[in-house]
């Protein structure tokens, strides 16, 4: 039985719990953390966790709870001090996205974990949804041929409207980046694991990125305060071969997650809301200038009918588990996401200097 440390029981925790229940391996939490001890309380009873351990300090919960491994679930500014803790006391770790508030910060996570010889994972789920593996492989098969654009779109109104309560999110110094780390994070994962087979390197990004409503009442004091994480972020940038990425994100538009490749063979589309199937359109089969895509289902046996969110997430926690009983790497490793969180940390310089940046 793998024992699971909680370090953080907020929002995308819950998902967490809802995973580890469905996700077919021998796992439980045993252990939680929080240091909004009301919030822990409530987290525990919604999730039924019964006699759960419970601490107000992360060092407690590595150091005496027996946690086989802990998932780091806490706001961003948190995860570098708790990921190095527990991979200097050798607990396995399962780290939310963003990593850290730079790269700098990742490294220093990767090498705690690398001198400790333990197991970490980044939690970018979106590339567990299953439609994924199936538009890799078509791209590693060369089904679209070379491909020209990337386009991914990550749109999520939770705190749009304008009377929505400030959250750590809306501050650059808690959050590292608004909907630079929190959505494009994602999307920018969903490229370079898609297009890996073919182009890994980018050669130069240019972002550009907007506040809203620059002012927030805070949810805890009622304190009004001033949002200093983008709101908005629109990325332009090139792989090393010519392929153009771009990416659009947005805490101001109803929410989607959306990808369109296209490549001189064909074009692949897919959309969150149709979770089990994509469409693609090759060239070769269509003759006239309306292309016609057809529908490519995706088989998931025995998962159908779980919701979104928890179905990714229980895939997550099912690999990090295999990875753990079988002593395999889990991908994405900390160390592999460095390059993401580089990537992130230019795109906040091309907003910030209004400028294009480019890459070594
Ligand atoms: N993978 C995904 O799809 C996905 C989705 C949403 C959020 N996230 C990530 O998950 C993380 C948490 O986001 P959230 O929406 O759940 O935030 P949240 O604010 O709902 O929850 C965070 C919790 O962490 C607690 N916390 C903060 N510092 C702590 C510390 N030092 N020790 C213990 N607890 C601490 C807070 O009190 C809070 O309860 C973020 O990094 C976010 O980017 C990932």
């Amino acid at each position: 039985m793998l024992n699971i440390g909680m370090i953080g029981t907020g929002l995308i925790a819950r998902y967490h719990a809802q995973a580890v229940k469905i996700c077919g391996m021998p796992c439980r939490i045993t252990a939680i953390c929080d240091i909004d001890e009301g919030k822990m309380e409530q987290y525990a009873a919604d999730m039924e966790l019964g006699d759960v351990q419970k601490y107000t300090d992360y060092r407690q919960l590595i150091d005496q709870s027996g946690a086989d491994m802990v998932s780091v679930c806490t706001s961003n500014d948190a995860h570098k001090e708790i990921t190095v803790y527990a991979a200097n006391k050798g607990i396995p770790v399962l780290c939310e996205k963003p990593l850290g508030l730079n790269a700098g910060e990742v490294r220093t996570m990767a090498k705690a974990c690398e001198e400790a010889g333990i197991i970490n994972m980044t939690g970018f789920t979106y590339r567990r949804i299953p439609a994924m593996d199936m538009i890799k492989k078509l791209i590693d098969d060369q089904t679209l041929g070379r491909v020209y654009h990337y386009k991914g779109r990550f749109y999520a109104d939770r705190l749009a409207p304008a009377g929505a309560p400030a959250e750590w999110r809306h501050f650059e110094e808690i959050a590292g980046s608004g909907v630079l780390g929190d959505l494009a994070s994602h999307t920018l994962d969903m490229a370079l694991y898609l297009l890996g087979g073919q182009c890994s390197k980018i050669k130069d990004v240019y972002a550009d990125a907007s506040i809203f409503v620059p002012h927030r009442k805070d949810g805890k004091t009622g304190e009004m305060k001033t949002v200093t994480a983008d709101e908005t972020c629109n990325i332009i940038a090139h792989f090393e071969d010519g392929t153009e990425m771009v990416l659009e994100n947005s805490r101001y538009a109803p929410f989607e997650v959306e990808i369109h490749i296209s490549g001189e063979k064909g074009a692949i589309k897919y959309n969150l809301s149709r979770y089990d199937e994509f469409e693609l359109m090759l060239y070769e089969s269509v003759a006239d200038y309306f292309k016609t895509y057809r529908t490519i289902k995706v088989r998931v046996p025995e998962e159908n009918g779980r919701p979104v969110p928890t179905d990714r997430m229980a895939r997550q926690y099912r690999y990090m588990a295999e990875c753990l009983k079988n002593r395999q790497e889990a991908h994405p490793t900390i160390r592999e996401t460095v390059y993401i969180q580089e990537l992130l940390d230019a795109m906040k310089a091309s907003y910030k200097s209004e400028k294009k940046i480019y890459l070594e």
